[in-house]
């Protein structure tokens, strides 16, 4: 609750220009928008939540759900792309049975899709908290994600 007063604090009241920086500062603080979040935005900036919700479900960055234990961000960029990324992002779906910006049932995975991470010649990359994985197959990820539940359980 404090964090989200002191994010706010940095910006002008009632400036409806600031609300997707305010989205941005929360999420990277908090991990997600909460609903207590986008209702102290809405009373903030003097805008009502739905269209607070309308206007951050435009961007799929957003995310409304905490994340996973474990939270994987995916290269989605071009390089990772042409490398493969797409074969390791279905076979992430698939393991794991959620989407983009979803969190398991049991709470231990989340993932993401990111933009290029600076490690182009490495692709397909996937992060995980400080670790990065390079060159990541389809077929890598079953192993990873058996070693990472091991990971999950531990938190
Ligand atoms: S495109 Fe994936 S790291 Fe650059």
């Amino acid at each position: 609750m404090k964090k989200i007063e002191d994010i706010l604090g940095h910006y002008r009241a009632g400036s409806h220009e600031s609300l997707i920086p305010i989205l941005q500062d929360i999420q990277a603080e908090e991990g997600y928008l909460s609903e207590n979040a986008i209702v102290q935005i809405g009373r903030f900036l003097e805008m009502s939540t739905t269209k607070i919700y309308g206007l951050a479900t435009f961007y799929d960055r957003f995310r409304f759900i905490p994340c996973g234990k474990v939270h994987l961000r995916i290269c989605d960029g071009t390089t990772c792309f042409i490398n493969g990324s797409e074969a390791v992002i279905n076979a992430i779906r698939e393991n794991l049975g959620i989407e983009p910006g979803q969190t398991t049932r049991d709470g231990k995975f989340s993932y993401e899709l990111t933009s290029c991470m600076g490690g182009c010649n490495e692709g397909p990359v996937i992060n995980v908290g400080d670790n990065y994985h390079n060159h990541v197959k389809p077929e890598d990820i079953p192993e990873l994600i058996t070693k990472l539940k091991v990971l999950a359980d531990l938190k």
